[in-house]
Parts: C-alpha cells; sequence; structure tokens
C-alpha cells in the first residue's frame, strides 16, 4: 500500500477546525482507494509564536522540505499586529519552496446560492491562476523622513537582485513599496495557464493586467503572454483590466475559462471569486511548484470571530485537500472527494451555516467523509 507523508499546518482561529474536517474526509477517500496518509502535525502559527517567539525558522523549513506537500489551514491572530504571521509564515512558505503557481478554481456547485442573479453552475466554472512569487508582494519598500540609503534585496529560488536607493524627499515622511516582476518569473506562470487550459480542452485565456498604468510591470507580463501564446495555437488569448475584470466577474462570468494575472490582482480577484461561487467557505487554493513542496488551503483567513464556535464551513478546506490528491496523483480519490462535495450540497440536508444552513463544521465533515464511503468506487 502506498502511504503519503503529509505535513499539516493547522494554523489560527478556525484553520484547525476546517483541516481536522479535511484530514477526515481525506482519510475516507483513503480506505476507498487502499492508500495511507501520514499527517505529521506542526505548530506554527499565533500560539506558537507568543509562546517561542518563532514564526518558521530555516530549520523547520528545512525540516518541511522534506515533504511533497503541506496541508495549510490559514494563519493570522488578532493578538498579534497584522503582516508577522501572514509574512513569516505563509508568504515565507511559499517564496522558500518557490510555489509559484497559485491555482484557485472558481465553480459554483449546484444547491449553492450565488448572489449573482440569474447565474447557475453553468455559468460559474473557471481556474484563476495566480502568479505567487512576485509583484507587490515583493516586500521591498520603506519609510523616509529627509535623506536616505536604502539597500533592498530581493532573494528568490530563481533569481537575486538588488537595489541601491539614494532618495531624498522635502517631506515629513514618505513610505515606498517596490512591485517587481520578472521575464523568467512570468513565463513560467503564464505558461502554467496555457498547459492547463490545453490539458483541461479549454479554448482561451484571460490575462488580467493593468498595463495601461503600471506599464514597465505589466508591459513586460504582457509581452510574455504574447511570446508564450505563439506556442498554443488552438488556444485564443484575451486581455482584461483588472478594473473591468472585475466587473465582468459579475457581470459575465461565463465568459471567463482560464484567468492568469499577477499576484496582488489575483489576491483581490480570487475573494471576488469565492463569492461568486458561495463565499469564502466554498473557495480552494493550490500554491503549485510542480519539482518542490508544495502547499494546499482554503484561500480564505483565520476568521477569528468563529474560532472555537464550529460555525465555519469547512468546504473549501475539504476542496484544498481534493487538489492535494490530484497533485499527489491520486485523481480517482480526488473525483471522488469532489463528488461527495457535491453531492451533499445538493441534497441540501447538511447545509453549513454560511451557506444559510444549521450544520455545524464536524456535522459538514461528517456528512461528506460518509458520502465519501457511501459512493465508495461509483464515481
Ligand atoms: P477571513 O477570510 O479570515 O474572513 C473574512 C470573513 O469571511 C469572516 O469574518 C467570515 O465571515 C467569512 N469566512 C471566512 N472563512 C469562512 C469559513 N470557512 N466559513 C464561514 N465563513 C468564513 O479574512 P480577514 O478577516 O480579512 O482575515 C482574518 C485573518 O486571516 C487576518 O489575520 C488575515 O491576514 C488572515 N488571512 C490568512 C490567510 C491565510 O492564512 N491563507 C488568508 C487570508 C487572510
Ligand atoms: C491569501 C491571503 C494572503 C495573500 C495573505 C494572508 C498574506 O490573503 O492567501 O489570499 O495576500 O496572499
Ligand atoms: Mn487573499
Amino acid at each position: 500500500m502506498v502511504t503519503y507523508k503529509v505535513s499539516v499546518i493547522p494554523g489560527d482561529g478556525i484553520g484547525p477546525e476546517v483541516i481536522a474536517e479535511g484530514v477526515k474526509v481525506i482519510d475516507a477517500a483513503s480506505e476507498v482507494y487502499n492508500f495511507e496518509v501520514e499527517w505529521v502535525y506542526y505548530p506554527f502559527g499565533a500560539d506558537h509564536y507568543l509562546a517561542t517567539g518563532e514564526l518558521l525558522s530555516e530549520e523547520s523549513l528545512k525540516e518541511l522540505e522534506k515533504y511533497k506537500v503541506i496541508y495549510m489551514g490559514a494563519v493570522g491572530d488578532p493578538r498579534v499586529p497584522p503582516g508577522i504571521l501572514e509574512k513569516g509564515i505563509l508568504l515565507n512558505l511559499r517564496f522558500y519552496f518557490d510555489e509559484y503557481i497559485n491555482l484557485r478554481p472558481v465553480q459554483l456547485f449546484e444547491g449553492v446560492p450565488t448572489p449573482l442573479a440569474g447565474k447557475s453552475p453553468k455559468d460559474i466554472n473557471f481556474d484563476v491562476i495566480r502568479e505567487n512569487t512576485e509583484d507587490l508582494y515583493v516586500g521591498l519598500g520603506g519609510r523616509v523622513k529627509g535623506k536616505t540609503k536604502n539597500e533592498l534585496n530581493l532573494y528568490r529560488k530563481i533569481y537575486n537582485v538588488k537595489f541601491g536607493l539614494d532618495i531624498e524627499s522635502d517631506l515629513d515622511e514618505i513610505a515606498y513599496q517596490l512591485m517587481v516582476v520578472s521575464k523568467k518569473g512570468c513565463e513560467r506562470v503564464v505558461r502554467y495557464a496555457f498547459e492547463l487550459a490545453k490539458k483541461k480542452g479549454k479554448t482561451k485565456v484571460t490575462s488580467v493586467d493593468k498595463a495601461n498604468v503600471l506599464t514597465y510591470a505589466y508591459g513586460l507580463w504582457r509581452e510574455v503572454v504574447e511570446k508564450v501564446k505563439k506556442d498554443y495555437p488552438n488556444i485564443e488569448v484575451e486581455y482584461a483590466y483588472v478594473d473591468a475584470a472585475a466587473m465582468w466577474f459579475v457581470k459575465n462570468p461565463e465568459a471567463f475559462q482560464v484567468v492568469v494575472t499577477p499576484n496582488m490582482f489575483g489576491d483581490i480577484l480570487t475573494d471576488l471569486g469565492a463569492m461568486i461561487q458561495g463565499g469564502l467557505g466554498m473557495a480552494a487554493g493550490a500554491n503549485i511548484n510542480p519539482e518542490g513542496t508544495s502547499m494546499f488551503e482554503p484561500i480564505h483567513g483565520s476568521a477569528p470571530k468563529y474560532k472555537g464556535l464550529n460555525k465555519a464551513n469547512p468546504i473549501a478546506t475539504i476542496l484544498a485537500g481534493k487538489l492535494m490528491l490530484e497533485f499527489l496523483g491520486e485523481e480517482e480519490a480526488a473525483k471522488l472527494v469532489e463528488k461527495a462535495v457535491r453531492e451533499v450540497l445538493k441534497e441540501g440536508k447538511v447545509k453549513p451555516m454560511d451557506l444559510g444552513g444549521l450544520a455545524k463544521t464536524f456535522e459538514v465533515g461528517d456528512a461528506i467523509a460518509r458520502k465519501v464511503k457511501e459512493l465508495n468506487k461509483g464515481v
């Protein structure tokens, strides 16, 4: 029997509650398909940080590097100032493991209400590929009073860049934040989007940017899209500026098949994408490095107000588990998990609270795990 060793970081807030349900459902699928998952838990998050001062040490990163996959809840806690846990743990993992693809499917399931009038599951079904290591997320910047010299270093798996900045301002204070994209960084994620479209038999890729204003960075992004598209003559390319794309997500979501977009816009658009598929409780994501350690998580955060209340919807995390099974090569088990989610939602007897139901977090997980066993291999 194959055994997969999976590292698990439940994290903060509702993270541990939703991860428990994901583990439950994957365990059920593993019984049906005769493989085993060995879950190895890591405590990274607010409690661990407050108790030990560790966010994620080099040693811990080396330890996690042994795994092919990480299953992640969420980080973020009101006791810790914004950005510390998010940058020190989540972004650190994405960058350290060079998980340059952030795949976030936008899919409305039957039985799930969407706020979009007149739209049904056939209209809302596309993939967003968010670049995951560059753009405004490089974390380079500073605050300046008067005159200063600043050296900023960008270390990435595939390159290093050094910026030496002489800054002189006659204001009391300015703050600046650099946005950086690389040709190589754009090309690998754009190519992934085209490959995904090809694999899924899709006919169009939509590239979303703001090349009309951010002309340097997204000028390069567009040049790369133009170059890569030559290798995919059967796939049409469409460009949209991010403001218009936000409008189209609401007005005509059926127009999208595969969307590829830089990091910051991908972050914002996928919360919007989550909303049209029924809310943050429904939206899953995969942080992929095809050759390295990849990480699977719901796209929502730690929703601190629901912590410990068993009110959170675990389906986003369960669907992230589905993406993880796919990544591990357990395609059939992945399909089974998705089918079980679909069936439970369609039946509507066990409905999470954010979808207007009464079911507690673990009741949703129980129902989906039960459905996995009931459906068995008949998917
Ligand atoms: P959030 O996604 O945590 O929650 C926003 C709101 O969405 C919640 O208040 C809740 O109403 C709803 N929601 C989210 N997930 C839900 C679920 N599973 N079931 C039901 N309702 C759900 O966003 P936020 O409040 O902006 O951020 C809270 C913390 O999480 C912050 O510290 C933030 O930085 C962090 N965060 C972490 C991640 C991550 O670890 N991947 C992602 C986003 C935000
Ligand atoms: C997400 C989150 C993260 C991001 C934060 C918590 C750093 O919002 O995964 O979408 O901005 O990428
Ligand atoms: Mn986000």
